[in-house]
């Protein structure tokens, strides 16, 4: 296998180790001048600055800013449609849980996506991917829950599958069937439970088509009780536990699913101090999602306390049609760094090592390391300030996804 120098890296910063970082440890970002970074295959050999080791081939980084590959641990990437039609009804106030409850929001996305072959979901989040990876992003986690049927729920997962062979982010996939309760269980959520466990979660374990299961748990979609449920059904098949808690209200979700085990709780916008508490003691990650609360024009995370608090948190998009219809990573960093009062170095870590370790692979991704793979971004920037001061810029201009160069 060739080895491969990049040499001439004006700045390296990167978080180090292999699990989430919290409280101060989550601005603990390496800088390192005049940086190398030795690469064999898909993986880093070895990192430093001045003199280098020689290599087969060499990169010039022409004195660029060099971090590790951004990763979304968030996002809705497969759906059919778009819901523009909503942003009248937002903007005069009407509140997003009613848009659902009147047949509106997720379920007009689920019609859309019953209706859409593979082959269109496909093309369309591939074009979505290629917008992420222009913009640094090498991994991606994707929840399906736009089907609510099993065929449906098995048509996105199995796009996500597909998606892994024909682009470039790797991707990672979440059975979210919990996502609210379907047509045909209308008035019925118990039943839809019990259809998830009985019908969904054995097909999708047994076809390994999802790490992950996550649930909606939020007044009027999945109560507590039902979360529970669940969360242990998907637990019992051997599915990793996310859960979507305290988005729009609080209905105890936080407490109940890092009780559970769960890797992270999601969203957290009206996380109370008795969440934050069972988010530290149970080292469950907090996902929060910074474009969404701007987009329902909601309250922010409360992430200063959460990180004095010592729980981890990372960052996501949350794209999907209707609360956060922006896939920018780089743009959920600056709002993130602006409204959660983050700096740059601790959202940093909230896309790289912390996004690694919410989606269970802080082993291998999410720093430059020897022994990760080279995952890496190459921003037209000398400083971290400066690609967070000019915010909704797009600084990337290389992107090297497991060793490789990416054309875009
Ligand atoms: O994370 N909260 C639930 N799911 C998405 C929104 C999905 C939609 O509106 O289509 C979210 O905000
Ligand atoms: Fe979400």
């Amino acid at each position: 296998m060739p080895s491969v120098l990049i040499h001439n890296i004006g700045l390296l910063a990167t978080p180090m180790g292999d699990k989430a970082l919290c409280g101060k440890a989550q601005g603990d970002i390496s800088f390192t001048e005049d940086a190398w970074i030795a690469i064999e295959g898909e993986k880093i050999l070895a990192v430093g600055s001045g003199i280098a080791p020689r290599c087969d081939e060499k990169i010039d980084a022409e004195e660029r800013l060099v971090i590790p590959g951004l990763i979304d641990p968030h996002t809705h990437l497969v759906f059919g449609g778009w819901r523009e039609h909503e942003l009248s009804d937002k903007l005069r106030g009407i509140p997003y849980l009613e848009i659902l409850k009147n047949g509106g929001g997720i379920l007009s996305t689920v019609r859309d996506t019953r209706i859409a072959t593979e082959e269109e979901l496909t093309e369309k989040a591939t074009d979505i991917l290629l917008g992420m990876l222009k913009k640094g992003v090498t991994t991606c986690e994707a929840k399906s829950g736009y089907g609510l049927s099993l065929e449906a729920e098995i048509k996105q997962l199995n796009v996500l599958r597909k998606l892994c062979e024909i682009q470039e982010v790797e991707l990672v996939s979440t059975l979210m069937a919990a996502h609210a309760t379907p047509p045909e269980y209308k008035d019925d959520t118990q039943g839809y439970v019990d259809f998830i466990i009985d019908r969904i979660i054995p097909v999708v374990a047994e076809k390994e088509l999802a790490k992950f299961i996550d649930v909606f748990c939020e007044s009027g979609v999945f109560d507590s009780a039902q979360t529970e449920k669940l969360l242990k059904a998907g637990k019992e098949y051997g599915l990793l536990l996310k859960c979507h808690t305290d988005e729009i209200n609080d209905i105890g979700g936080t407490s109940l699913a890092a009780s559970l085990g769960a890797i992270s709780c999601e969203h957290l916008i009206k996380c109370t101090d008795e969440g934050i508490e069972a988010l530290s003691n149970n080292g469950t990650i907090g996902v929060l999602l910074p474009a969404t609360s701007f987009y329902l024009g909601a309250d922010f995370a409360p992430a200063r306390k959460m990180i004095e608090n010592n729980v981890p948190i990372a960052i996501g998009s949350d794209f999907n049609p209707g609360s956060c219809p922006m896939s920018s990573l780089p743009l959920a960093m600056q709002i993130g760094c602006y409204r959660y009062r983050m700096t740059p170095e601790e959202v940093l870590s909230a896309v790289t090592i912390n996004a690694a370790a919410a989606i269970g692979m802080a082993d291998k991704l999410g720093s430059i390391e020897p022994g990760k793979q080279a995952d890496l971004v190459f921003l037209d920037a000398d400083n971290l300030d400066y690609i967070f001061y000019r915010f909704g810029e797009n600084f990337v201009s290389d992107v090297i996804k497991k060793g490789r160069t990416c054309h875009f």
